[in-house]
């Protein structure tokens, strides 16, 4: 319980409020919920109703409560940015709101005043996150400045955590912005790469399509979608290498050619690792001409070890490939090309998502 407190004070707070108003306030501007609100929390409402004509006189908003429990549900409907406690209340006492506060309002600023007699539970507070404690009677110098610095110091962070905010949001417009600029590069790449040879023109977008349908149908989350989507249009990205005339050469590739044909896949990987964070993309890119049967490239994978994206990209890859025009054979009708594909199931495609890719393109 509170002590009968005695008021050593330099000031009369009866007959004339000290005036001290904003000086040494910080000079912020205020926002509304900056306003100089506190509450006061004291079991003794003499001490109480001292502590709320004192913070009044200095232009600070009050509310006041009689325990901890009361001022915790007036912090509900009202939170203020500083909070004035006695410690010994009855009931569940100043520690405990200490805590409280610092669980669910962290922002809020804690001053705590102490009989002297509490040495343990001051310290709890002190550990708990009070900034501030005075000790009864209350010198009114002390309790001013307690407030006012208190208050100060709320802005100050406020101001910290704003810029903090500010800061972070103009990061993150630069980095969408970068991230823009990077996405509408790599579409000139595609088209660049699609334009070098009239026979691949759209090759790009028409396997993303294929393969996105393909992810809807496998039940692919919306996340998983995009990667998919993503991934399926720079798909051949590391072509951009390769010499002209290689991609549609109407005769047998060199060995040398072949080698700088398959190098495609890691070299896309390559281009994109340093922008694209997502490894289950970059992964889908270079493993896109793996076989189910271990005999692709780069890396001999083998049935489930093919990342899945990849594996659907190799669907779709192959069935336009098929369906298209190359300058060494007429393109397939889809119903030639499916009944290629459905004879390579296990060898080169995975043989439990072909039949999905099939009914896909007949429309079931
Ligand atoms: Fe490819």
């Amino acid at each position: 319980m509170a002590p009968a407190m005695p008021l050593y004070s330099s000031y009369s707070l009866m007959n004339s409020p000290p005036s001290i108003g904003t000086e040494g306030d910080p000079v912020h501007t205020v926002h509304p919920s900056d306003r100089r609100r506190v509450t006061l929390v004291d079991d003794e409402p003499y001490a109480l109703d001292v502590l709320m004509r004192a913070a009044r006189s200095w232009n600070f908003d009050c509310q006041a409560a009689a325990s901890a429990e009361e001022a915790v549900a007036l912090l509900e409907r009202q939170p203020t940015p500083i909070v004035v406690t006695d410690l010994r209340m009855p009931g569940r006492g100043g520690v405990w709101l200490v805590q409280e506060i610092q669980k669910r309002w962290p922002d809020t600023s804690i001053i705590v005043i102490t009989a002297g007699q509490d040495d343990d539970a001051l310290s709890q507070c002190l550990v708990a996150g009070a900034q501030h404690y005075f000790l009864k009677p209350i010198n009114f110098d002390e309790f001013h400045h307690a407030l006012t610095s208190t208050m100060r110091s709320y802005l100050h962070r406020r101001e910290k955590e704003k810029n903090r905010r500010r800061l972070e949001q103009s990061l993150d417009r630069q980095r969408r912005e970068l991230r823009r600029t990077f996405f509408s590069a790599i579409d000139c790449l595609v088209r660049t790469l699609e334009a070098r040879d009239r026979y691949t023109s759209g090759h790009s977008l028409r396997v993303r399509d294929y393969s996105a349908r393909l992810g809807q149908r496998l039940g692919l989350s919306p996340r998983r979608l995009k990667r998919l989507s993503l991934a399926a249009k720079l798909h051949d990205i590391g072509k951009v290498g390769l010499a002209e005339g290689i991609l549609n050469k109407p005769t047998a590739l060199s060995p040398e050619e072949y080698s700088n044909v398959r190098d495609h896949p890691v070299i896309g990987e390559r281009i994109l690792a340093p922008i694209i964070r997502s490894q289950e993309v970059l992964a889908a890119i270079r493993h896109h001409h793996e076989r189910f049967d271990g005999n692709g490239y780069p890396d001999g994978l083998r049935g489930a070890d093919i990342p899945y994206l990849a594996r659907v990209i190799t669907l779709a890859d192959c069935f336009d490939a098929l369906t298209s025009s190359r300058a060494y054979r007429a393109a397939l009708s889809p119903k030639a090309a499916l009944d290629i594909m459905r004879s390579e199931a296990g060898r080169q495609f995975d043989p439990d998502m072909l039949p999905a890719f099939v009914s896909l393109v007949i429309g079931h």
